[in-house]
């Protein structure tokens, strides 16, 4: 379904792109080609790049530099933890893509690929590439931070319903004539904004979302606080870029690791908050912080999410696996030279921390590319829903 948008948005807004610095295109081709020998001698390849660069103020990627580039900013982004299977990322080069209509089918075919396709539940790490922004103009983007989130509204009570992340979100989509059932886990439309249209606002079709509803191994009552999550987190607003080129829309996804809705989505006190309701329920003693009836009560939600997941057949990953398998990926690297940027406060899962392995060492903190960045427009957008960022003055 689509809702009808707003069509105008005055150009001089958008990010200019500078033009493509021939010097990180170098870098990238160097080590793209190196690291693949079958791709053969790079120095022709540079010699057509750089005057492409110099013409134009920019270059195509052949589809294998765009997927090993994809491969090397999944590798290089260093607060992921799940960096083990990089080369494993599913690539699809959707460059050709220009009306909102036909992005949207891809995002939605993007979404049952990551799911597993007719396996549903085989979550598979995947980025659709869109067309990358050329110099001096203005490029399509998605405005929501994940392909899938969910609604948050404040009620005329003053009490919340939903995800209070996206409140803000919720309100924009809401002025462009989007409507919410008004209930807790409402997915929010994708607004997809291309130069020629303006922003778009689409609903997913059912069939494009995996959700898991909550419960409990062995509390039957954990089913009546209705929680459910999703089972495919697909970032949509993070710039890729690989060897200069900037790819404003490149969603990906991976799989979940329980911890991340467990211990943050659903128990942060600024997310749903559920930690004092469980604890309520399990009968804690919450008269006192020195009972850790916190810590508790997010040991049975994290419990829960990891249990329903895999009931139900949907991949996901528990914090000690993910820990251990990063640990696999920094030997990995080693052994092929590579460093490992990585950030602690990131890798280190929000529970248990020192009971993983992840904990108890430090890491390299560079800033390598190919990567992903958020850049201040599209956090703004993402937030807000509008293009001025309210804290930015
Ligand atoms: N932490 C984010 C969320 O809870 C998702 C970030 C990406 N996570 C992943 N497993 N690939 O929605």
């Amino acid at each position: 379904m689509i809702v009808p948008g707003y069509r105008d948005h005055p150009t001089e807004r958008w990010d200019p792109i500078a033009p493509v610095d021939p010097g990180e295109a170098e870098d990238f081709l160097r080590q793209c080609y190196l690291e693949n020998p079958r791709l053969g001698p790079v120095e022709p390849r540079l010699a057509i790049v750089r005057a492409q660069i110099a013409a134009t103020g920019g270059y195509a990627h052949t589809t294998e530099e765009l997927a090993y580039g994809a491969k090397m900013a999944w590798r290089n982004s260093s607060r992921c933890i799940g960096r083990l299977y990089w080369r494993s990322l599913v690539v699809l080069d959707r460059r050709r893509a220009r009306t909102a209509d036909d992005i949207f089918s891809l995002l939605v075919h993007h979404l049952r690929v990551a799911g597993g396709g007719d396996r549903a539940g085989a979550i598979r790490p995947v980025i659709s590439i869109f067309a990358p922004a050329l110099p001096g103009q203005p490029y399509a983007r998605v405005w929501n931070e994940q392909l899938i989130r969910y609604a948050g509204y404040r009620t005329d009570d003053g009490s919340f319903v939903g995800d209070p992340r996206n409140e803000e979100f919720t309100a924009a989509m809401q002025g462009f004539g989007w409507q919410g059932k008004g209930e807790a886990f409402d997915v929010l439309p994708i607004a997809v904004e291309t130069p020629a249209e303006g922003v778009r606002l689409y609903e997913l079709p059912e069939r494009a979302i995996l959700e898991v509803p909550l419960t409990h191994p062995e509390f039957g009552w954990f089913a009546e606080l209705g929680l459910r999550w999703h089972v495919v987190p697909a970032i949509s607003n993070l710039r890729l870029t690989i060897g200069g080129v900037q790819y404003p829309l490149a969603p990906f996804n991976g799989w979940y690791m329980g911890s991340e809705i467990g211990a943050r989505n659903l128990a942060d006190e600024n997310r749903f908050n559920m930690v004092p309701i469980v604890a309520a329920r399990m009968g804690l003693d919450t008269s006192r912080e020195s009972t850790l009836w916190r810590d508790q009560a997010l040991i049975e939600l994290n419990r829960a999410v990891l249990y329903s997941y895999e009931k139900a057949g949907m991949k996901i990953a528990d914090h000690h696996t993910e820990s251990q398998r990063f640990l696999t990926h920094l030997r990995n690297e080693e052994k092929a030279g590579r460093p490992v940027p990585a950030d602690w406060t990131w890798i280190v899962p929000p529970i248990s921390g020192g009971a993983t392995p992840v904990f108890h060492r430090y890491y390299e903190e560079l800033d390598l590319r190919p990567n992903f960045y958020l850049d201040p427009e599209a956090q703004a957008l993402a937030q807000s829903g509008t293009r001025t960022c309210p804290f930015s003055g």
